[in-house]
């Protein structure tokens, strides 16, 4: 469920009509809602709870919807954070998440990024590759520390969805393979500057079916068997994210108790914590891009475009992994109408949609982007210059902008030309 619902002055964000906001802080805009934020954290923690899962460890994935009152919204619900650079530890420190309830994970974490979060304390480094635990170790001990680690392993199972977003096969850059994990797990072990408290996997994301990650789990809980069995110390398994939402047309996804079912038949009565990282699940449904209708552009053969003021640098996931958002117009209109909704970015991959069926729209309305709140505002770029797009957290029958659109003196002072120009 979230918060988006029509009301007297069109579509409203809880208490707060879109159309307000579009008019105060201008278009394009995200519009997050506090209270779905809130709901789906609390709906995924207490399925788990529900299913028998003692005490888990949700650390949402901050790569989904890193803005810092947003991370301030889940951490101070409990949330841990699921983060893949020193930016991202750094906001989620920043948000109020401790140490202890921080993991930090990514293929390519360089010196100085190990360095900081060992400093931070944080709750496990996922390493990825030999290597990366030789780098940690070095760190670590010039540092004087143990580094808690976890390994992340590659459960070489297909999660289906888009092969953009799919990390769970042996040929994907991610995590070493379980043979590797175990000889790693027991080398580090013994290492005065290491300290390996768990494994972890993540096979892909918005994953619609649970049987992949069944089948990973399943390969998880052996490897967890075999380390308990040679004698080592094991107290997290790090189940990772992935459970898809629904977008437009797609299939539907399981619900968070179903999913909490399905991990408790598979990992619960192993003596270890389980953590998880979700982060689609808990931002996606919570927002959405506002954006007004700058043109209709109705060709003589009778193709019709819906030129709109948010472009393929707001909101790229149609462009990247050829993803469907609902999109509805504001103030309810009636009619149906065919568009090519299309953003003001010179290339044809500016396109959010073909031929979709909405109400015949005008220049000056509005339509609002739904499921937008992952992997939207996070993704997005000042190509073309445009302006990076702002940030709003509504909370009831109040609203605030949670990041500014810069003004182009702000975008023109970060460039620099050297007096030799
Ligand atoms: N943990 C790890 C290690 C991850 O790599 C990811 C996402 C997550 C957790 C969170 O997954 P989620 O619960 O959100 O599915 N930009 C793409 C999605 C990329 C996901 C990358 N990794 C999109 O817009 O669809």
């Amino acid at each position: 469920m979230n918060h988006f619902e029509y009301g007297p002055e069109g579509l409203a964000c809880e208490g707060v009509p879109l159309a307000r906001i579009a008019a105060q802080v201008g278009t394009p805009v995200y519009v997050y809602s506090r209270a779905t934020l809130e709901r789906h954290f609390t709906v995924f923690r207490d399925a788990l709870v529900a299913a028998g899962i003692v005490d888990p460890l949700v650390a949402y994935a901050v790569k989904a919807n890193s803005n810092v009152a947003v991370l301030k919204v889940l951490g101070d619900l409990g949330a841990g954070a699921d983060t893949v650079s020193e930016g991202e530890v750094r906001r989620a420190l920043a948000a109020g998440i401790p140490g202890e309830r921080i993991v930090f994970s990514g293929v390519g974490k360089k010196r100085g990024e190990i360095a900081f979060a060992l400093k931070a304390g944080v709750a496990e480094i996922n390493v990825e590759s030999e290597p990366e635990l030789n780098l940690i170790a070095e760190v670590a001990a010039g540092l004087g520390l143990r580094a808690k680690v976890a390994f992340r392993v590659n459960p070489d199972v297909a999660a289906g969805g888009h092969a953009k977003i799919a990390t769970g096969k042996s040929e994907n850059k991610f995590g070493v393979s379980f043979a590797e994990a175990a000889r790693l797990y027991a080398n580090a072990s013994n290492h005065a500057h290491l300290e390996p408290i768990g494994v972890a996997c993540h096979i892909g994301s918005q994953i619609t079916d649970l049987t992949p990650m069944r089948a990973a789990f399943a390969k998880m809980r052996g490897l967890v068997e075999q380390l308990l069995g040679e004698g080592l110390h094991v107290e997290r398994l790090d189940l990772g994210g992935g459970l898809g939402v629904p977008y437009f047309n797609m299939p539907e996804p399981p619900s968070p108790a179903e999913f909490a079912v399905m991990v408790a038949e598979a990992v619960q009565d192993l003596p270890v914590k389980l953590a998880f990282e979700p982060g689609r699940v808990i931002a996606a449904n919570a927002g959405v891009l506002v954006s007004e209708v700058i043109h209709v552009h109705e060709r003589p053969e009778g193709k019709r475009f819906l030129v709109i003021d948010a472009a393929m640098n707001d909101l790229i996931r149609p462009a990247m992994y050829d993803a469907f958002h609902d999109i509805r117009p504001v103030i309810p209109r009636t009619g149906e109408t065919t568009y090519d909704v299309v953003g003001p970015i010179c290339e044809t991959g500016d396109t959010f949609t073909r031929e979709r069926a909405l109400p015949p729209l005008a220049a000056g309305e509005l339509v609002a982007f739904m499921s937008a709140g992952a992997y939207g505002a996070a993704m997005a770029s000042e190509y073309n210059t445009r302006p990076l797009v702002p940030e709003v957290l509504v909370d009831g029958d109040r609203f605030a902008v949670i990041r500014a659109r810069p003004s182009y003196e702000e975008i023109l002072a970060r460039d620099v030309t050297p007096d030799w120009v």
